[in-house]
């Protein structure tokens, strides 16, 4: 099921009103239940929006992160372009309006097929690696990007698969040179869900660096790595010292290639994971071994991220039903899915002591990495999604 609804939130609006509209949504649509606010999604815009203007800088959404068409739509109406990597996502973006000037295609692997609708479409492609490179040129592209390898920029990033080393970037420009194309982007995925600047800044600068010797360079595509405070311990990533780093890269930049050269940065969570809430109901209490497991009607396989992050838990909270009280001492609890895999734990909690079946339960900062992770895996139900306009 999916319903649109008037956006009741505002700055006013208690935590307490918050959880009882959620409450309300609940009883009307059905758990386990997504709430985006579209709203949430349109200040994050501008928000993100405001650090890169000083820069001139273009802000792209990645569709991994979250593929609601709904959410798209508000994207493409505030001029937002996409970062895909599949044929389906682009699909998706461009069933939006989002069109190709604003699109970049990033993966890995891409097959002849993909890579000759790419060039139809005039959509551009960050390669990764140099057999990629070649492919796409010998089908006659006169231009492409090129993905640099974080960790071979140097600094104490951890290795990944992701692009060339900067040392093959010469080989690359050759490449292009002997059949008369040119490397006109570098594209950078710097990792994700970095909580400060400072994690992020060093390779970015670096990424500059090298991305400035190409003789044709017209565009740096940063991808991702804003982090968010699932936890809500107070840390919110600093916007503003980012984009002070950002101006910092496009002044370099600009100077040392003697002309503008675009900056494209594409959040997936950033833009999206604090816009939606995800609510289930409690179907089952019980105790085993002095602990408490409540099983819920969500599960891992509709809400897959502490499956594949527990690093990073949810905050969880007892939102309803309304018209009672759970006041009582709060105790230790884990969550659990209703299916028969033992690691369908949703998170675990301090929740009142004296939860019942028909209680709900709340899941903050669910926009991102969780309805496009889905699976079929467990055979659940789709989940109902409202979002609130
Ligand atoms: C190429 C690319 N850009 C951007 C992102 C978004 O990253 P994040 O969600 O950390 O912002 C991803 C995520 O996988 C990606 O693969």
């Amino acid at each position: 099921m999916e319903t649109e609804a008037m956006d009741t939130t505002s700055v006013a609006t208690t935590a307490r009103e918050h959880d009882v509209r959620l409450a309300a949504l609940a009883s009307e649509c059905g758990t386990p239940l997504y709430v985006y606010n579209l709203t949430l999604i349109r200040a994050r815009v501008l928000e993100l929006k405001r650090m890169l203007d000083p820069v001139g800088g273009q802000l792209f959404f990645a569709v991994v992160a979250n593929d609601r068409p709904e959410i798209l739509r508000v994207l493409a109406e505030m001029g937002v372009g996409a970062c895909v990597n599949s044929m389906p996502h682009l699909m998706l973006a461009h069933g939006v309006g989002i069109v190709s000037a604003d699109t970049q295609f990033t993966a890995t692997g891409i097959t002849l097929q993909d890579m000759r609708r790419l060039q139809e479409l005039k959509v551009r492609a960050n390669l990764d690696s140099l057999s990629q490179l070649e492919a796409w040129l010998d089908l006659g592209a006169t231009e492409a990007g090129i993905r640099l390898n974080a960790a071979s920029l140097g600094g104490s990033r951890s290795a990944d698969r992701l692009g060339i080393p900067a040392s093959e970037l010469p080989t690359a420009v050759s490449i292009a040179a002997r059949v008369n194309a040119r490397l006109t982007g570098v594209h950078v995925y710097l990792g994700t869900s970095f909580q400060s600047p400072e994690e992020m800044l060093p390779t970015l600068r670096r990424a500059v660096e090298v991305a400035a010797g190409l003789p044709s360079l017209s565009y740096v595509n940063i991808g991702g790595g804003i982090g968010v405070d699932y936890e809500h311990r107070g840390r919110r990533f600093n916007l503003s010292a980012f984009g002070d780093g950002l101006a910092d890269c496009a002044r370099f930049l600009s100077d040392r290639v003697g002309r503008p050269v675009d900056l494209v940065f594409e959040p997936g969570r950033a833009l999206v994971a604090e816009c939606a809430t995800f609510v289930t109901t409690v179907t089952d209490v019980k105790e085993l071994r002095g602990e408490r497991f409540v099983g819920v009607d969500g599960s891992i396989a509709v809400f897959p991220r502490p499956l594949v992050h527990p690093e990073s838990p949810h905050s969880i909270r007892w939102i309803g039903p309304t018209a009672s009280d759970r006041s009582g001492p709060l105790l230790r609890t884990s969550i659990v899915g209703r299916s028969s895999f033992s690691g369908d734990i949703l998170g675990v909690a301090q929740l009142p002591g004296d939860l019942r079946v028909g209680d709900l339960l709340a899941f903050d900062d669910a926009g991102a990495y969780l309805q496009s992770v889905a699976s079929r895996f467990l055979g659940q139900p789709e989940p109902s999604t409202v979002f609130l306009r």
